[in-house]
């Protein structure tokens, strides 16, 4: 028998990407493919790319030119772009990079192994479509390798928002929600592979309607499952947070203290022409049932500076409402125009102003990043172990909020949830030791 093919992914953008490159590798494995170690080795490669900003689609390009001696090198190497740059540049990516083999939308993952036998024949291939058919009921089930403790499972993909910047409506499609029993059912299916934190996905996912109670029905019924331990799910939008979401999270008490709810701007006219459906007053009352909910919760952002139009005194409105919410977790970005999206036609922001903004902005957001990893420090918290630290003999795992905690060797095993004191807190990580008793 000939020796398997070596599959190499790498996955830009957000979490969802991750997850589906992970799906993509079990639906090729079913070709004969396994991991490679590295590009180097690789029988193909696939990148499995985001379009959110121009930035992310021209690192694929950049990326792709790196590749160029490896195929020289081994002219049978195939060359897959997957992902929202797929999606949003399809036939145009053969042109700008004439070694591309194939080019495969976020909805056409399933159709993966049929693809790939056409590359190997020496044809190229494009999917881009939206197929009636939905992927999820066509791809292999679960790999039933041992996997880590944590695992993403997305539920929901595509929006229905269409934020005046974003791709991500144009790339991933409409809103579509798997129904809770198969949503229920890979959940057991990851929990029998040893996982214990599962983190649910969309792009809009507090928006999710496969069970009659929403997501919070959703996450009530994966609660159920006797060796899952913690839930976790992102991202979502302010207009979606039901009451029965806010509830879920003094009611649950798998549900994790974290909560990822982006604003984007603390200004009413930029969130106007953002076209968020929310202003700032209406997100600063959701914070604050949600904190009356779950004092302890720990809250993450995101921001965008530079909007056309965004004035001075926008921006420090901007600055006002992260000083009133504060985030224990951030994520700033300067606008970046997206082709197609209808805030690219309006007249931009200088981009130097942009550059001063975003400094402006990050000064505050890494000051209060850093006040709430110190605030950890003399506190007894409760650590998910995942993989071995950098220091021979350490553990690292995460806390219920989100912290990265290392403790030395011998006190804890991968797997393990136990209580951790924290002794300090470093750049990014906290040091604790495991409490006895
Ligand atoms: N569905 C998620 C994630 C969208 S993309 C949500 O609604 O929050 C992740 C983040 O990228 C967005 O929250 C926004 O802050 C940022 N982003 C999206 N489009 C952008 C653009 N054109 N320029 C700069 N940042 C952008
Ligand atoms: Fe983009 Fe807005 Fe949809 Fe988020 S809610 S994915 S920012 S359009
Ligand atoms: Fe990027 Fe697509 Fe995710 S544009 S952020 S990879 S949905």
């Amino acid at each position: 028998m000939s020796a398997p093919r070596k599959l190499f992914i790498k996955s830009y953008g957000c979490q969802m990407n991750v997850y589906d490159s992970e799906r993509m590798s079990e639906a090729l494995a079913s070709e004969g493919y396994v991991a490679a170690e590295s590009a180097d080795d690789a029988d193909m490669i696939l990148l499995n790319t985001c379009h959110v900003r121009e930035k992310a689609t021209e690192k694929i390009y950049s990326e792709l030119g790196r590749f160029r001696p490896l195929k020289d090198a081994k002219p049978d190497l195939k060359i897959g772009v997957t992902g929202c740059v797929a999606q949003a540049e399809g036939a145009e990516i053969f042109e700008r990079q004439p070694m591309v083999d194939m080019v495969v939308g976020p909805q056409s993952y399933h159709r993966l192994p049929e693809l790939e036998r056409k590359i190997r024949a020496g044809d190229r291939a494009l999917d881009t479509d939206f197929p009636q058919e939905d992927k999820f009921d066509h791809l292999p089930k679960r790999s039933a390798t041992a996997r880590g403790p944590t695992a993403f499972l997305t539920v929901q993909e595509g929006c229905d928002k269409f934020c005046a910047f974003c791709v991500v409506p144009y790339t991933r499609g409409a809103e579509v929600s798997r129904p809770a029993g198969r949503v229920v059912a890979e959940a057991r299916e990851l929990v029998a592979r040893g996982v214990r934190e599962i983190t649910l996905l969309g792009q809009n996912v507090n928006a999710y309607h496969g069970h009659e109670d929403g997501l919070a029905g959703l996450i009530r019924e994966l609660a159920g499952i006797d060796q899952l331990a913690r839930i976790r799910f992102t991202t979502s939008h302010p207009s979606d947070m039901t009451d029965s979401l806010i509830a879920a999270f003094e009611e649950v008490a798998k549900l994790m203290p974290y909560l990822h709810l982006p604003v984007q701007s603390g200004s009413d006219m930029v969130l106007k022409a953002m076209n968020r459906r929310h202003t700032a007053d209406q997100y600063k009352r959701i914070i604050e049932r949600i904190r009356q909910a779950r004092p302890d919760i720990l809250l993450s952002g995101d921001f965008i500076v530079g909007f056309p139009g965004e004035t001075e005194a926008d921006f420090e409105d901007t600055l006002a409402l992260v000083e009133e919410v504060g985030y224990g977790q951030s994520y700033s970005f300067k606008y970046s125009p997206r082709p197609g999206t209808p805030a690219a036609e309006l007249e931009g922001v200088d981009d130097a102003v942009k550059d001063e903004r975003l400094q402006r902005l990050q000064a505050l957001l890494i000051r209060q990043q850093r006040a709430a990893q110190e605030s950890m420090v003399g506190r007894t918290v409760s650590v998910l172990f995942e993989k071995p630290g950098r220091l021979p003999g350490q553990v690292v795992g995460k806390s219920e909020y989100l912290h990265a905690v290392h403790v030395a060797g011998g006190q804890a095993g991968v797997g393990e949830i136990l209580p951790v004191r924290i002794m300090a807190s470093n750049s990014n990580s906290l040091l604790g030791e495991v409490s006895q008793g």
